[in-house]
């Protein structure tokens, strides 16, 4: 199978109309597919008076297609919702259709042009795995999941209210409605979910009513007789979703504490953002710039589900940010050693995203289309723009009457809030103590003139090689430091030969034409772990509310997005954004339940 999911096979009919082709049918009803939209899935499920006193609400969809159902729902949504409530739309794809063609389908409805227009403008990248867009002005977060039905919900825990099923015919595509599929629809409902649908099928009504589904026949749209509605028959009392915090302390303002407060700022938080160094003068996320690229993996696993969701929210939300906080350069990757040349021509020959983002470069080389330079300052800035800012290091943490509090090493406190999430890199442990699995490496960065042009585009691969301004920017260096030594190391010359060196292995031409003399540089330590990959989510053994956000090691400008959203979703009781193993392999327990094995083993 190949990496990259399968796209739709579909044209436009005589009239107009959207058909898939390897399904013979079509994508809506002929009678006008918004009213249908309207009738069967919002309608079937009582939107909006199921929505109606809630302040989160999920729709899982089974068959995106064309986001038809998205519009409608989310039109509904921005005419009857209050203002502080959050809509989750989860939608699974097999199939993604282009957003030409997307766009092409939306045009019989003029009313919903607005919605379309923003949705087509963040249109979903073909590549397996999970993917999350946000409409903050409206409070509406969209989750795709990428890939086959069963196999996608099987991998995602989220708890759904309503339910769109909408693959086709059961009779042309027996798989969106096959046993398994209803035993996820079951395990990934909330007590009194709803499904509406328009199939009123036998194997429909019996399946759903096999996991629990209590079905009904209601009157169908158009020409079809009838459609089908059901509530889920729960033996569980409704629990009371636990409130969703008013409040946050955000410790450390670099990439991961910004896109923090981000996240919490678009769910509607006040943050109060705690920095002693602001702008991270002297820390990692303060280099005046940074490459994002993906990082892409062989094989299917966590780790690469991991990386490539997170490659594809920041190139999402570098995009709102404007020249000042990204270029997109595109960046060439170039293997430095015959097991990197070896994964990259796999990579060119499968490779895991469409051709807009990824293309072979040259014989053994990649070219990440979407992929640029990070300006950090201005990126900072901008993600933190809304939060209430205290230029001060916090010695401890503390939670009392069920608030998080910050205090000074002489114990003033500084803030208070509901929730705490600390992203102090290089202070982490001093805040709390996840162990000895977080290690720190000090890097150089440097900044020199070079003989002729400068590269157009930049180079990854080990080492990596940017134009800033007139000079060249190449590094970095990877050293062990103590971790609880946050000093700035010095810069030194025999670094910046090092880094030459270095890139000479990617890029002998280039390397060769750099005048050290002109060198000069910025050091700074970065957190990383064993295991290559960032610790977050919930402070083990911590009272509730205190989460991490740490080890984002040579990639935060890359990852920083995805697992800000992590712990917000968390923190708030939303649905994650990631597979259940990709939470797992990056929960910060994870070094305790490692050691605990090794012990019951040994
Ligand atoms: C040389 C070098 C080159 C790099 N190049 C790239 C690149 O090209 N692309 C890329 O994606 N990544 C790159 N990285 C990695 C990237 O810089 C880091 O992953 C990222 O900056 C880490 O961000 P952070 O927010 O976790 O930590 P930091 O940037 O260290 O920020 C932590 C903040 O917490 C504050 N803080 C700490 N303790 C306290 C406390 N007690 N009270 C209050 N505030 C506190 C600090 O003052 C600091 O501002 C590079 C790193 C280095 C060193
Ligand atoms: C009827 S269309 C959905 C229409 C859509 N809700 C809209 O608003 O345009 C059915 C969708 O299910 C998708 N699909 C079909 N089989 C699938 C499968 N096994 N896994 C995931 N998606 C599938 C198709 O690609 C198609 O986009």
């Amino acid at each position: 199978m190949s990496r990259l999911p399968p796209s739709a096979n579909i044209h436009f009919d005589e009239t107009g109309l959207i058909q898939g082709d390897d399904f013979g049918d079509s994508y809506f009803s002929r009678d006008d597919g918004l009213a249908e939209s309207r009738a069967v899935f919002l309608a079937g499920n009582h939107l909006p008076t199921a929505w109606a006193g809630r302040d989160r609400f999920v729709i899982g969809e089974l068959g995106f297609g064309t986001g038809l159902n998205v519009l409608a729902a989310w039109d509904l949504w921005n005419k009857t919702a209050s203002a502080t409530d959050i809509l989750h739309i989860i939608s699974v794809e097999g199939f993604l259709m282009d957003a030409d063609s997307a766009q092409t389908a939306h045009r019989g409805w003029p009313e919903l042009a607005p919605l379309s227009q923003q949705l087509i403008a963040r249109w979903p990248t073909r590549a397996a795995g999970t993917q999350r867009i946000w409409f903050p002005k409206d409070r509406l977060c969209i989750t795709f999941l990428i890939g086959p039905c069963v196999q996608m919900l099987s991998r995602m825990d989220f708890q759904v209210d309503a339910w769109f099923l909408d693959g086709f015919s059961p009779s042309k595509n027996p798989d969106m409605w096959s046993p398994a599929v209803f035993a996820q629809v079951r395990r990934l409902s909330a007590p009194e979910a709803t499904v509406a649908t328009y199939s009123v099928a036998g194997i429909v009504r019996s399946g759903l009513t096999e996991v629990g589904y209590d079905v009904l026949r209601a009157p169908g749209f158009g020409s079809k007789r009838e459609r089908l509605e059901a509530r889920l028959l729960s033996n569980e009392p409704p629990k009371p979703t636990p409130a969703r915090p008013k409040t946050a302390l955000v410790i450390g303002g670099g990439i991961g504490g910004s896109a923090a407060c981000a996240a919490l700022i678009r769910r509607g938080i006040k943050v109060e953002l705690i920095d002693g160094d602001p702008c991270a003068r002297t820390k990692a996320s303060g280099n005046p710039l940074a490459l994002i690229m993906p990082r892409l993996d062989r094989g299917d696993t966590r780790e690469a589900w991991f990386f490539r969701s997170a490659y594809l929210m920041a190139c999402d939300a570098y995009g709102d940010m404007g020249d000042d906080g990204f270029e997109t350069t595109g960046v060439i990757e170039c293997g430095e050693d015959a097991k990197s040349l070896e994964r990259l021509a796999d990579l060119g020959f499968d490779p895991p995203l469409p051709d807009a983002d990824l293309a072979p470069h040259g014989t053994h080389g990649l070219l990440h289309r979407r992929a640029g330079v990070v300006y950090p300052h201005a990126v900072l800035k901008y993600l933190r723009v809304q939060a209430a800012h205290h230029p001060v290091t916090i010695g401890r943490l503390e939670q009392k009457d069920g608030h998080w509090r910050a205090l000074t090493p002489e114990g003033k406190t500084i803030a208070q809030a509901d929730i705490c999430i600390i992203a102090a890199g290089t202070g982490i442990n001093l805040l709390c103590d996840l162990g000895p699995d977080l290690l720190a490496r000090a890097g150089q960065l440097s900044l020199a003139k070079i003989e002729g042009a400068l590269p157009e585009t930049p180079l990854s691969g080990g080492a990596y090689a940017a134009r800033f301004g007139d000079r060249l920017a190449f590094g970095a260096t990877f050293e062990p430091w103590p971790l609880d030594n946050q000093t700035p190391p010095p810069v030194s010359a025999e670094k910046h030969s090092h880094n030459q060196a270095n890139l000479a292995e990617i890029a002998p031409d280039l390397a060769a034409r750099i005048d050290l003399q002109s060198a000069h540089g910025r050091a700074s330590i970065r957190v990383t772990t064993n295991d290559n990959l960032p610790v977050v989510g919930a402070v083990p053994d911590a009272p509730t509310g205190l989460f991490v956000l740490a080890a984002l090691a040579s990639r935060g400008f890359t990852t920083a997005f995805l697992c800000a959203e992590m712990i917000a979703s968390q923190a708030c009781h939303e649905p994650s954004p990631v597979e259940r193993d990709v939470a797992l392999a990056l929960a910060p327990d994870r070094f305790i339940k490692r050691r605990a094995k090794r012990a019951t083993a040994s």
